[in-house]
């Protein structure tokens, strides 16, 4: 028994943001967010209207129909974000609810993986699958990066890069031989965890980072150190990152992870029909691309359009290049994915 993509589907916010927009409210220019990304535009969500949920549910409305199910056939759902409505509950279960998945035996899990989240849900619900536990998972990668940015020009490295949107798949058992997920593989590493993050607010108390700096009352007062009113006024609560080691880690992560999936199954780098990366950054993902010596055809890069979609931004690139036909029955399709944590995986299907 494999586990195959029996549905998959994408949304992204209708409201277009250029880089030219992002010069009203920052010191940046277009050439230099296109020379160095080659992110031409991204989506952001309207505020009030639109939440990571929402994004998601559009999106996996979309898979479910094309899975030829109902939603309340949905047994288990994993939501892979690092934007989630609220900190607790996840956002799993909101989407449960509103896509009225009411049957008793359903099952909702957040995963918190960040750019790999969606290669780490596929590897979860494959195990569930090939287990016999679950018949109908719904994966979803979905995030609302723009209510989280700095906009002022402190965050600008960070807030160019990412953009709003989701993608989902439907995943089933499937017992032909030559179909489904072949493999896949995860890794992490927890030394640079700060180097990508987004630390406040949060439960560490200053535990690692320094006290002072975050404003904490004496320790022995009860409670108030999620969020201190020091965090707020530093414009400490958002995104950071230390762009050039995430950049010359990824370059290697990426190569060897995506080895490792092809040595694991006997092919070889000639055998990939169509590379789907996470859209890190355009630069990448053509680093990548000439290591593994693939021609365009064969990669799919859309961070043109979308930005950095993190958790989405694969399942909205496979899901856009299945529309264009470029995925069809048959292909081997080789996912691969880094970011923060350090983590990352990749993936190899036969769709
Ligand atoms: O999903 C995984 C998530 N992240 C990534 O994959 C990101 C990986 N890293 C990168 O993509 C690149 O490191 C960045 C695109 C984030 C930055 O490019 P860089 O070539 O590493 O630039 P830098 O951070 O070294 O900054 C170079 C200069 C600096 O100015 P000075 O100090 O040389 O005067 C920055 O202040 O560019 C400046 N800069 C900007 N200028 C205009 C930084 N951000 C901007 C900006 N617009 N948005």
């Amino acid at each position: 028994m494999k586990t195959k993509i029996a549905g998959i589907g994408h949304y992204v916010p209708e409201n277009i943001v250029t880089n030219d927009d992002l010069t009203q409210f920052m010191d940046t220019t277009d050439e230099w967010i296109r020379e160095r990304t080659g992110i031409e535009e991204r989506r952001y969500a309207t505020k009030h209207k639109e939440s990571t949920t929402s994004l998601g549910a559009k999106a996996a409305k979309i898979a479910i129909d094309r899975a030829g199910i109902k939603p309340e056939e949905v047994d288990f759902i994993i939501f892979a974000t690092l934007s989630p409505d609220y900190y607790f509950p996840g956002c799993g279960v909101l989407l449960q609810r509103e896509l009225g998945i009411t049957k008793s035996e359903a099952a909702a899990l957040d995963i918190r993986n960040q750019c790999s989240g969606f290669v780490y849900g596929l590897s979860i619900a494959d195990q569930f699958i090939k287990s016999g536990m679950y018949k109908n998972i719904l994966l979803v990668g979905a995030e609302m990066h723009s209510m989280g940015l700095d906009f002022s020009d402190e965050g600008r490295a960070v807030t160019v890069i990412f953009g709003d949107g989701a993608g989902a798949v439907v995943l089933q058992p499937t017992d032909k031989e030559d179909q489904g997920i072949l493999t896949t593989c995860l890794h992490s590493d927890g030394t640079h965890a700060e180097e990508l993050a987004m630390i406040n607010p949060g439960s560490h108390g200053g535990y690692h980072l320094g006290v002072e700096k975050f404003g904490y009352p004496d320790p022995s007062t009860p409670g108030g150190v999620f969020v201190t009113q020091k965090m707020v006024d530093d414009n400490m609560l958002s995104p950071n990152m230390t762009g050039q080691l995430v950049f010359k880690t990824a370059v290697v992560k990426f190569p060897e992870v995506i080895k490792e999936a092809l040595d694991k199954t006997g092919l070889t780098t000639e055998d990939i029909d169509i590379f789907v990366p996470h859209q890190a950054n355009l630069r990448i993902s053509q680093f990548v691309q000439r290591t593994l010596k693939l021609p365009d055809e064969k990669v799919v890069n859309n961070i043109q359009k979308y930005g950095n979609t993190t958790a989405a931004s694969i399942p909205i690139a496979m899901s856009e290049a299945w529309e264009q036909g470029r995925i069809k029955e048959g292909n081997l399709v080789c996912l691969a994915a880094f970011g923060s944590g350090f983590t990352w995986g990749s993936a190899l299907i036969r769709w």
